[in-house]
């Protein structure tokens, strides 16, 4: 059966924004449980990766609740989140005033056509966001677009382990076992069967590399957690 939080047209933003909107509230808890905590070490390594110099503007685009904007205001930086969902930037407003965290802006908007002049920030990053977009090489366009020559691009999200085996257990994990942790922490069980549907779509590491090498990034280095399931690229504009 179809899910109904995927859609290969027109209606994909419409349906993410939905899942996003729905699941807002319980989003950090479920990440803890999914991946047991893990989420949190593969965001402090794109943090270390991203070489944040005191008053560096960084992008956080897809920022949702805010845990990359957030860590990499801690480190210094000027930092906007932008996400198109509301609610999950309510949690990010609300996360950032409680930690008394200054240098973050939140702006709803959308990671394909964002309001930002060419070249205005020194760093771009995107956590499990770019599998979601309707059309993830114009978002990847849009992070380029923003950034100063030189400037630095990461980008955080599920892979395709390359070895048979692991991906076959890992993906039973993300058909079995993480839909069940979506129905008893939020009530919606395809809202996390989404994450496979969504990966199933989207090329992983060996395409985001070929379409960072073809937009002339410089200096691209891919690092694998856990065989491959999660992925992290660093790159540098031309
Ligand atoms: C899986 S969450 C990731 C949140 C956060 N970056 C993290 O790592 O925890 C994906 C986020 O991307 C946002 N999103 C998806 N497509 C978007 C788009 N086209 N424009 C802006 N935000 C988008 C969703 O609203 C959601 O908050």
């Amino acid at each position: 059966m179809a899910n109904p939080y995927y859609d290969s047209g027109g209606q994909r933003a419409i349906k993410v924004n939905a899942l996003f909107d729905r699941i807002a509230r319980r989003y950090d808890r479920v990440n803890d449980w999914q991946s047991l905590g893990l989420h949190r070490l593969w965001k402090r390594a794109l943090l270390a990766e991203a070489r944040v110099r005191p008053g560096d503007a960084f992008l956080d685009l897809c920022c949702g609740t805010g845990d990359i904007a957030l860590g990499l205001a801690r480190q210094g930086a000027q930092v906007t989140g932008l996400d198109f969902s509301e609610p999950m930037l309510e949690v990010a407003r609300r996360r950032c005033a409680a930690a008394g965290i200054p240098g973050v802006s939140w702006v709803r908007g959308d990671t394909q056509h964002t309001p930002f002049p060419d070249g205005a920030f020194d760093g771009a990053t995107i956590g499990y966001g770019l599998r979601n977009l309707a059309d993830w090489p114009a978002g990847l366009a849009e992070m380029i677009r923003v950034l100063r020559p030189g400037g630095r691009l990461l980008i955080l999200d599920f892979g395709k382990p390359s070895n048979r085996l692991w991906r076959t257990i890992y993906f039973a994990y993300l058909r079995w076992l993480v839909p069940h942790l979506g129905r008893w922490f939020c009530g919606d069980a395809d809202a996390y069967a989404y994450i496979l549907e969504s990966l199933d779509h989207y090329p992983a590491q060996a395409g985001v590399t070929l379409e960072l090498e073809r937009r002339g990034c410089r200096n691209l280095r891919l690092r694998n957690f856990l065989g491959g399931a999660m992925s992290l690229h660093y790159a540098e504009t031309a």
